[in-house]
């Protein structure tokens, strides 16, 4: 029985199924962490910048993956409050202070659901001029086309409301080391 999942209930939630497990994670971002490796150059100044606060364990895990120099930074963007559903209302509540340009950007999302923070964050940065700006994404719903792809996704999630492993509800369950759906 997975940590913290005795009788599938947390905290009176209780969770429906594991659906990536830990080593299925730990996986993943290593076959992910060696295709950005093979994708740049040290002489690219590679950023990666994470978006704060699902993406915490998921960049603390990539950047260990990655065989390159990199510097990293956070932007905080929050759209969903304590509901189920984007509020569609994405708010920037810190910006990073390292300087976007022409360097190559990554910006690390944990998981693309209605694609609104996305959508709404990419001009913004590649307003910052970057040399390139690219995507990865842990978890992709595959709900909607984005106006930019991520070239990088760990895995085509089912359409369910998914936590863990960075991702809340109501702020709860971002510490488990798995991802489950509720
Ligand atoms: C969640 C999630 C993604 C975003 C994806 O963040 O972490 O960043 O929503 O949803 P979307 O594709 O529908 O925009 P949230 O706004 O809940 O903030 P958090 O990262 O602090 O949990």
């Amino acid at each position: 029985m997975p940590r913290l999942l005795e009788n599938n209930r947390l905290g009176g939630q209780k969770l429906q199924r594991i659906v990536y497990t830990e080593e299925d994670i730990r996986r993943r971002i290593q076959e992910m962490g060696a295709e950005i490796s093979s994708a740049y150059h040290a002489a690219d100044r590679l950023l990666l910048v994470g978006l704060l606060k699902g993406s915490f364990l998921f960049v603390a895990d990539l950047v260990r993956a990655i065989d390159l120099p990199l510097q990293v930074d956070f932007l905080v963007a929050a759209s969903y409050g304590a509901g189920k559903k984007s509020t569609g209302d994405v708010r920037l509540l810190y910006d990073p202070e390292a300087s976007l340009r022409d360097r190559a950007v990554i910006l690390v999302e944990d998981i693309v659901d209605s694609g609104a923070t996305l959508n709404r964050l990419i001009p913004r940065l590649e307003a910052r001029s970057p040399a390139s700006l690219e995507i990865c994404a842990l978890l992709h719903k595959r709900l909607v086309t984005l106006d930019r792809e991520p070239r990088w996704v760990g895995f085509d999630a089912p359409n369910e409301f998914l936590v863990g492993y960075g991702l809340d509800y109501a702020e709860d369950f971002r510490h488990l080391p798995y991802i489950a759906s509720l």
